[in-house]
């Protein structure tokens, strides 16, 4: 039989799909050319929308799917025909289960049974992830005994007490209202950090992948769009997927054309500098895409210095912060957040500035981000 290579206490993983693609039949091809590494320690958030193959991903890295070509290893091993349980992988899956009919010691050692381990080494280690966890106190309940916020941390509990070598989270925290959510990502965010133990996090939601990641991969249509940083999927995506998907609200897409020097979208210009034109007139042709976040629009009542007219169409007020709909003149509308109570009303004429070094420039046809990787983006403010 084939095995993992065992290093003894201390286990690396370095995980890596190379040129993986899986194709179910018939001919619905989910992953397309999937090459990733993911570090030892690393926490690695998939992300993308419904349907773009995060959880066929790590259904391969775990070997509940086998892959339709390319390989996976685990450090130098290729673990193609290794199956699921000697991976030494823990899962959580999007819909987790816990046995209704077993208080919280026995669904957690569950597995540690069924491996026939010694009672003594067993209760040794559900007391000791019970304790990580905060749950020491509930051992002895039955799960509907529990909030949501416990039997999440149960299921938690089931994977820690295998010592896996690493993990894999698949929606964890999809049953849990958003208060309890926020929680539940500082402590699997600070389980990690303590464990030591590469984790794999899967997940839709933008927030939590920028909340929770050491790095991000962003997935669609079956296709890597982008792998960094939280900071430099923010700050820097390579096309115009990324830069929408990453940050709320929404980054504004605008289309525009090049006049010698100058952006121009319906009668407003704005002046770019000689580094933009040189990278965008190859492109011309493909026609033009403006970005710019609503966080680095500046919007106030009163005209200022370059700044230009807009109509105010609806005012959000969030607390901290109001989300600010507005109309150019010639009828293209964008989105502005400012901090605090924005007095203005719907309807009003405000100003606004777009500072040149927070915009994106994408190829309206490729979508890719033709200013990516300029320098003169000064995005370390
Ligand atoms: N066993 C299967 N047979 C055929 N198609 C499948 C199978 N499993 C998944 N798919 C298809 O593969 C695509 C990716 O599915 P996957 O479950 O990986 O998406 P996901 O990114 O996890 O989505 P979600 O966020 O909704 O969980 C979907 O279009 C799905 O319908
Ligand atoms: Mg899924």
């Amino acid at each position: 039989m084939v095995q993992l290579k065992d290093k003894g206490d201390y286990y690396m993983v370095k995980i890596e799909l190379r040129k993986v693609n899986k194709i179910f039949k018939p001919n619905v091809h989910v992953l397309k050319d999937i090459d990733l590494t993911i570090r030892d320690k690393e926490f690695m958030v998939l992300v993308g929308p419904s349907g773009c193959g995060k959880s066929t991903c790590l259904n391969l890295i775990a070997g509940l799917e086998i892959v339709t070509s390319g390989e996976i290893y685990f450090g130098d091993q290729c673990v193609n025909e290794l199956p699921p349980k000697e991976r030494k992988l823990a899962m959580v899956f999007q819909s987790y289960a816990l046995y209704p009919h077993m208080d919280v010691r026995k669904n957690m050692s569950f597995a540690l049974r069924l491996a026939r381990l010694k009672p003594d080494e067993i209760e040794k280690r559900v007391q000791k992830a019970a304790n990580i966890l905060n749950i020491s106190h509930l051992l002895d309940r039955k799960p509907k005994e529990l909030s949501g916020g416990q039997r999440q941390r149960v299921a938690l509990g089931r994977c820690i007490v295998r010592n896996p070598t690493v993990f894999l989270f698949d929606e964890p925290l999809s049953n849990l209202d958003a208060k309890l959510r926020t929680q539940m990502r500082a402590e699997i965010i600070k389980l990690q950090k303590q464990l030591q133990t590469t984790l794999i996090y899967v997940t839709h939601d933008q927030v939590e992948a920028m909340s929770m990641a050491d790095r991000i991969t962003i997935l669609n249509q079956g296709r890597i769009q982008q792998v960094g940083t939280p900071h430099e999927v923010y700050n820097y995506p390579r096309n115009k997927f990324v830069a929408g998907f990453i940050g709320s609200p929404m980054m504004n897409f605008i289309e525009c054309d090049l006049e010698s020097s100058n952006l121009r979208f319906g009668e407003n210009i704005i002046k770019i500098p000689e580094e933009y034109v040189n990278k965008i007139q190859p492109k011309l042709n493909n026609g033009l895409i403006m970005g710019i976040r609503p966080e680095h629009i500046e919007i106030k009542q009163k005209p200022f210095p370059g700044s230009i007219e807009v109509q105010i169409s609806v005012l959000e007020y969030l607390g901290a912060n109001t989300v600010v709909s507005f109309d150019f003149k010639g009828g293209i509308s964008a989105m502005a957040v400012t901090s605090g109570f924005y007095s203005g009303k719907m309807g009003d004429t405000a100003y606004i500035s777009i500072p040149i070094e927070k915009i994106h420039i994408f190829d309206a046809k490729t979508e890719v981000n033709l200013l990516y990787n300029i320098p003169i983006q000064k995005f370390d403010d």
